[in-house]
C-alpha cells in the first residue's frame, strides 16, 4: 500500500521543505517510487529540485482546480522521484477552496487517481494551518512533524496535534502521527541538547531516533536544484536523511 505522508508544522523555517526534498530523494535512492507534492505556493520543493513552472495548469493549482491530468515531472532520469510542482498561483487556491463545498478533501479525491503508481507520496505543507495544509492532512495517512532544535521548538505543537485530532474525527479517521523529527541539530550547541532532551521528555516515543544535523551542504543544495543525496552524498546531511528513510521504512506503516 502506498505510504502517503504529510510533512507539516505551521511554523515556517523548521525544515519541512528540506525534509520533503531530501527524504524523498533518499527513499528514491533506496529504490522506492516517490512522488513529492509541493503544497506550498512558495514552490520551494519544486525549485529546490530544479523544477520551475510558469503555466498554472502544469502545477498543483491546475490539478486541483481544473480537469487536467496530474502534471508530474521527473527532475533526474536516474532517480525514481517525481514532483507535482507549485508556483505562486497556488495562493489563490486557498480561498477558492474555502468557498467550494467539500473544499478540504479535493486533494484527497484527486490523489485517488495517482497514488497507486507510487510507493511513497510526500506532501510538503505550507507554514500555516490553512486549507492547503488541511487538504494535505485529509489526503495523508500519516504526518511527519519536523521540529527545529531551538528555544521555542514546541510552541504551536499542541495546536498542531489538536488539529490532527480534529481532522481524524471529522474527515480522516486513519490519520496518525508518523513521528517528530528534530532538525538543524547542532551538537556543539548546549541549547540544542537541552531542547532535544526536553522534547523527548514530553513526547517520548513519538520522537524519531534520527536527528537531522545543521549542515551547510543542506542549505546549499536547493540553489543547485539538487537533493543532498546527489549534491554531496557523503555529507552529514545526506547520511542523516538516508538514516531517516531507513527508520521510516522499518515502521509497519511505510515498510514493505
Ligand atoms: N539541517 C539543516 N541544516 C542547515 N540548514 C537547513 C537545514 N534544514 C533547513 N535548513 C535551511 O533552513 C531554511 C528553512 O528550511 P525549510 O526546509 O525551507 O523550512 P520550512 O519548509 O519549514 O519553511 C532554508 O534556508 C534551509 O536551507
Ligand atoms: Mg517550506
Amino acid at each position: 500500500m502506498t505510504c502517503v505522508m504529510a510533512i507539516a508544522n505551521q511554523k515556517g523555517g523548521v525544515g519541512k521543505t528540506t525534509t520533503a526534498i531530501n527524504l524523498g530523494a533518499a527513499l528514491a535512492a533506496k529504490g522506492k517510487r516517490v512522488l513529492l507534492v509541493d503544497c506550498d505556493a512558495q514552490g520551494n520543493a519544486s525549485s529546490g529540485l530544479g523544477v520551475r513552472v510558469a503555466n498554472a495548469d502544469a502545477t498543483l493549482y491546475g490539478f486541483l482546480r481544473h480537469d487536467v491530468p496530474a502534471p508530474l515531472q521527473q527532475p533526474m532520469d536516474s532517480l525514481p522521484l517525481w514532483v507535482l510542482p507549485s508556483n505562486p498561483t497556488l495562493a489563490a487556491a486557498e480561498w477558492e477552496l474555502a468557498v467550494q463545498s467539500g473544499g478540504e478533501t479535493v486533494l484527497a479525491h484527486k490523489m485517488d487517481g495517482i497514488r497507486q503508481d507510487f510507493d511513497v507520496v510526500l506532501l510538503d505543507c505550507p507554514p500555516s494551518l490553512g486549507l492547503l495544509t488541511l487538504n494535505s492532512l485529509c489526503a495523508a495517512r500519516s504526518v511527519l512533524i519536523p521540529l527545529q532544535c531551538e528555544y521555542f521548538a514546541m510552541e504551536g505543537l499542541t495546536l498542531l496535534l489538536e488539529t490532527i485530532r480534529k481532522i481524524r474525527m471529522r474527515w480522516n479517521p486513519e490519520l496518525r502521527v508518523q513521528g517528530i523529527v528534530l532538525t538543524m541539530f547542532d551538537r556543539r550547541n548546549n541549547l540544542c541538547h537541552q531542547v532535544a532532551m526536553e522534547v523527548r521528555r514530553h513526547l517520548g516515543g513519538r520522537v524519531l531516533k534520527t536527528m537531522i544535523p545543521r549542515n551547510v551542504r543542506l542549505s546549499e543544495c536547493p540553489s543547485h536544484g539538487l537533493p543532498i543525496t546527489v549534491y554531496d552524498k557523503h555529507s552529514a546531511g545526506a547520511r542523516a536523511y538516508m538514516a531517516l528513510a531507513d527508520e521510516l521504512l522499518e515502521t509497519e506503516h511505510c515498510g514493505g
